[in-house]
């Protein structure tokens, strides 16, 4: 059977195809200009669920440490460890009470000093969370900021009256259900969090959190941070004048009325402190990520800046929308994206959203879905996130009952909000107890696919998702056309398959992706692109059945990947 080739073992398809009528301080790494990020892989760990060091049930900053030779064989550059700072942990670490620190159930500083050299001597950047909306209300600055109207830190958090007795100063909600003021009785007043109550808003139109904030990232950067994803960017701001927002129709998950946040969510001062983020962490040559919930393209582009001097990696978190898999609905995304003149930044899952293993599941092809998806972010021109356990085929595991919830969201919104617990899920490092990541119970349970989609399992098997992987990664950092090319659509009707060239000097790779159930056979033509007599050479598929083809026609198999090498 063929499935998947080597690098290394290259088949000729010969003229099967061809024939007439066929078809800032950054240094720079490459003759383009480009900086170690655009060439790199980016792996999201979360930290409770990685890997755990101390055997408690919770990941640690060791156990990250512990697996780093993993992460270089797979051909990982730099991960982005989400929040591990002290936390009381409502948000599981998006509600930080210090800054400067390492929460105890994750280590030391020290722990963190030894992940950084680690890491580096593998060649590997760490790049932390910074959590610039808001603190935790255990934070020493919320604590003075409630203990009275006068207090030195009052004015660092959004402190507002009621309209009248019971009533907030207005009707913005907050994005995890119930309203986003809470009341405090001692002073009186009501303080806005656009997440949890426990997670109050900084009040960015304050120079002092300003000067206080970005110093946390200088503490960072010193310890030899290479960059920040900056959490919850859009809502940064809010309308001074505390307008209310616009009601919709319906309601939303929680049962309440919708609302438009128009006045609470990307106000146009969140571009002056990405330029002040910006202009920060060029001081170290560091890089910025943003969690860009953007509606459209136009939305991304500008967080990129008009003189390039905002985000240097707004995540593009659009295809994270995607319930399904249609070739139509991505190639009209990528190609708008592509030609937006950023660098994009490639987004499919993460700890928030559904997996997209389980998102695009059809139950008959999982593992193939999960291959052609890897071969169609990892191919793009840009910079790829990965999500942990995304290369072994990790699956979501929802809670089954309320009671077993952790994520407050779910608990709240149960039946329709089931919390994001189900892609937390511990790292399967194999088939034992645990699946390896903890000789004690897991703070969330293993799921039973687990026994087949481990890594150990996984890296014997030729066939693997994460074999698959590998070869891919292999790819994306040594062919220059995928590397430096740039993005030519090809079959641009097709309603199934998703074709594409990534063309760099005289380098030129093919991407076909299958997005269908069905057998397809694809006709190219690639005389546009100056390939009067094209050969192929494949690099890598994902085919059960050994290659075939003639009369100029390729068939893909449901959900499958082919990439080859094209050469006149
Ligand atoms: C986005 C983070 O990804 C999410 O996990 C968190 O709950 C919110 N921001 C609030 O910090």
């Amino acid at each position: 059977m063929l499935r998947k080739l080597t690098v290394g073992s290259l088949l000729l398809l010969g003229t099967l195809f061809a024939g007439p009528g066929a078809g800032a301080q950054e240094q720079k790494v490459d003759a383009e200009g480009h900086a170690w990020w655009q060439h790199a892989v980016f792996y999201e760990i979360y930290p409770r669920s990685f890997a755990d060091g101390n055997n408690d049930g919770i990941g640690d900053l060791n156990g990250i440490a512990s697996k780093l030779d993993y992460l270089k064989d797979l051909g990982i550059d730099a991960i982005w460890i989400t929040p591990c700072f002290p936390s009381p942990q409502v948000d599981f670490g998006y509600d930080v009470s210090d800054y400067e620190a390492i929460d105890p159930m994750y280590g030391t500083l020290k722990d963190f000093d030894h992940l950084v050299s680690e890491a580096k001597r593998r060649n590997i950047r760490i790049i932390l969370d910074f959590v610039v909306n808001h603190t935790s209300d255990k934070h020493k600055w919320f604590i003075d900021s409630e203990s009275s109207k006068t207090s030195g830190h009052r004015d660092w958090y959004i402190w507002r009256d009621g309209k009248g007795p019971n009533q907030p100063p207005n009707n913005w909600q907050s994005t995890f259900g119930l309203s986003a003021w809470k009341f405090d009785p001692k002073t009186n007043q009501y303080y806005y969090h656009y997440f949890y109550p426990e997670q109050p808003d900084l009040n960015w139109r304050n120079p002092a959190v300003e000067r206080a904030m970005l110093d946390q990232t200088r503490f960072w950067y010193k310890r030899g941070v290479a960059g920040f994803r900056l959490d919850a960017v859009d809502t940064l701001f809010e309308d001074p004048n505390l307008t209310d927002n616009p009601m919709l129709p319906g309601t939303d998950k929680y049962g309440r009325p919708k609302t438009e946040e128009k006045y609470n969510k990307k106000l146009p001062e969140v571009h002056d402190v990405m330029k002040k983020l910006r202009s920060t962490a060029n001081e170290y040559g560091a890089v910025l990520i943003g969690e860009t919930w953007t509606k459209n393209v136009s939305e991304l582009k500008d967080y990129y800046g008009g003189k390039n001097d905002e985000l240097q990696m707004p995540m593009d978190l659009m295809m994270t929308d995607f319930k399904q898999l249609s070739a139509d609905q991505f190639r009209k995304h990528i190609a708008a994206v592509d030609a937006s003149g950023g660098w994009p930044t490639y987004v499919i899952t993460n700890h928030d959203i559904v997996r997209s293993y389980t998102r695009y599941a059809d139950g008959v092809h999982n593992d193939d879905i999960a291959e052609m998806m890897a071969a169609l972010y990892l191919t793009l021109r840009g910079t790829a996130i990965m999500y942990y356990g995304e290369e072994i085929g990790m699956e979501n595991n929802d809670p089954k009952s309320k009671e077993e919830v952790q994520d407050p969201i779910g608990k709240l919104g149960w039946p329709l909000e089931k919390g994001r617990d189900g892609e937390r899920t511990p790292m399967q490092w194999n088939e034992g107890k645990n699946a390896g990541f903890s000789k004690a119970k897991p703070w969330l349970p293993v799921p039973a696919s687990a026994k087949t989609h481990n890594v150990a399992n996984e890296m014997k098997d030729e066939h693997s998702i994460l074999s698959f992987y590998r070869q891919l990664l292999m790819m994306r950092h040594t062919e220059p056309a995928l590397l430096e090319g740039n993005f030519q659509l090809l079959n641009e009707d097709d309603p199934n398959v998703l074709t594409y060239v990534r063309r760099y000097k005289n380098e030129a790779i093919l991407v076909m992706l299958n997005m269908s159930a069905t057998d397809q056979k694809v006709r190219l033509n690639l005389a546009p692109l100056g390939f009067s007599m094209p050969k192929l050479t494949v690099l890598l598929t994902n085919f059960h059945k050994p290659l075939s083809g003639g009369g100029g026609e390729l068939p893909m198999e449901p959900y499958s990947a082919f990439l080859a090498k094209i050469t006149q």
